[in-house]
């Protein structure tokens, strides 16, 4: 187990402080910068000695899909030009990315954007778009010879690295908020035999226990303060332009929880840019629930002020538990990359999210609800004329449908908001809902049925 063994090719990639600039040879356990604590991310100087020819890049790509070699069948890896060097023997993989682009011609129409896709992100291995950064991730950590590896989270995070821990015989050690995380996602960490600790706190309070723990402790931090894990995560952008031909979009629209997936994208969008894979940056929006939205907050607060931005953490609260997070770890990341493709902030409230997730729905999509987010964030953007109707737009749905099902039973069975303060608001989603019949095994019965659902259709 060697921490120095995480250094990269610096002739390549090198490890930059986005605050002071340093460049550690290595990162150290927490992955913060030595000198001012800041976060650590990876640049490329060996770019611009060396810019690789855009269209050779894009026809190697694209050849590799037809490739029976692992790496190349991997939506992350077969982008490995893109990304710091990890020896091919320590890559773990379970041929993560290559997720579908969905037009959604319902979501259209209700939104007035004729051109509106869904990039799937919940199409992953483990069923979100942790996968893609985790493969990367995990990896780095095989190469430093880690037996344990260990991150707090929400769910998706945990069952991620649980699934490529297991692939690559380690350990690894799962901090949950108790009570607070879905058990589609519990069920996922145990069953590929992490060790599981349900802390009676929020995400939050597991984000500081772990900090503490890997100060002490020989274990790999996986959370997404690990700037491998961006790395791994910018591929979603790169295979999405691929799929779009290398046109940019108008819109790319992300949630926002700890804001590592918002400044993954982004950051695939400049390079692709500063590459010349693509010739304009879209604009890339980040969602808050209203209950959990610090990063829209402090957006809001300091836009047109001269002041440094300071993110004022909060405790968060939202049904859509995979963002419930009230101190995002890479704000200042997201922040560059909204300010720098001309992305907008926005917040939406729980009930917006629930009718939002029933109509990604109704497209026979699905997700889970804090994907929704960005549907239900993209009305508010076209409502302000941030987004215009001839524009195109892509939403990153982050999760999978069937990650969450005990909110989109109760969702439809109208017990959602029961006994809430949102129970008012929520009456007028009841023409999304589609509450099971319970009939006897009649042969009439049914055909009633079917005869009104065909005279209300
Ligand atoms: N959507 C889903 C389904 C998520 O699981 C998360 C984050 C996000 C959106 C927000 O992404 O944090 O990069 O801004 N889930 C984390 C977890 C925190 O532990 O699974 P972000």
């Amino acid at each position: 187990m060697s921490l120095s063994a995480t250094a990269t090719d610096q002739s390549v990639s090198r490890l930059r402080c986005i605050a002071c600039g340093d460049h550690p040879h290595s990162a150290g356990k927490d992955f913060r910068c030595t000198v001012c604590g800041d976060l650590l991310e990876f640049c490329f100087p060996g770019w611009t000695s060396a810019s690789p020819d855009p269209a050779a890049l894009k026809s190697l790509w694209l050849k590799r899909c037809t490739s029976r070699h692992d790496l190349d069948q991997s939506g992350v890896w077969r982008f490995r030009e893109l990304l710091p060097h990890i020896p091919e023997e320590h890559a773990i993989t379970l041929r993560e990315g290559n997720t579908p682009l969905y037009h959604l011609p319902r979501c259209a129409r209700s939104t007035g954007v004729d051109n509106l896709h869904a990039k799937h992100q919940g199409m992953n291995p483990t069923a979100s778009f942790k996968d893609t950064g985790m493969t990367f991730a995990a990896s780095s950590a095989h190469h430093g010879k880690f037996r344990w590896v260990a991150c707090a989270s929400t769910g998706n995070t945990s069952a991620s690295m649980a699934a490529y821990a297991a692939r690559g015989n380690m350990h690894s050690l799962v901090l949950i908020p108790d009570g607070k995380i879905s058990w589609g996602k519990l069920s996922q960490s145990l069953d590929y035999g992490a060790l599981t600790c349900q802390l009676r706190t929020d995400f939050d309070g597991c984000v500081r226990i772990l900090n503490e723990l890997v100060r002490q402790k020989p274990v790999y931090l996986l959370n997404s303060v690990n700037p491998y894990r961006i790395e791994g995560q910018k591929t979603a952008a790169i295979e999405l332009l691929e799929q779009l031909a290398w046109e940019s979009p108008d819109h790319i629209i992300v949630p926002g929880g700890n804001l590592g997936n918002s400044s993954a994208i982004g950051k695939a969008l400049l390079e692709m840019l500063e590459l010349k894979l693509i010739s304009r940056l879209p604009k890339l929006s980040i969602i808050q629930a209203t209950g959990a939205n610090p990063f829209y907050r402090t957006v809001r607060e300091f836009a047109g002020t001269n002041l440094e931005p300071k993110l004022e953490p909060m405790t968060a609260n939202t049904l859509a538990t995979a963002i419930r997070i009230g101190n995002p770890a890479s704000w200042k990341k997201a922040l560059r990359v909204l300010d720098a493709t001309g992305g907008e902030v926005e917040e939406v409230s729980e009930v917006e999210i629930a009718a939002a997730k029933a109509e990604i729905g109704a497209d026979g999509i699905g997700c889970e609800p804090a994907s929704a987010v960005t549907l239900a964030g993209l009305k508010k953007l076209r409502h302000r004329g941030f987004v215009k109707s001839g524009e195109s737009v892509v939403l990153v749905l982050t999760g999978h449908l069937l990650k969450d099902p005990d909110f989109t039973i109760k969702f439809h069975r109208g017990d959602l908001f029961a006994g809430t303060p949102d129970e008012g608001e929520a009456l007028q989603t009841k023409p999304l809902q589609r509450a099971p019949l319970v009939l006897d095994a009649d042969l009439g019965a049914v055909i009633a049925a079917l005869d009104t659902a065909e005279r209300n259709s």
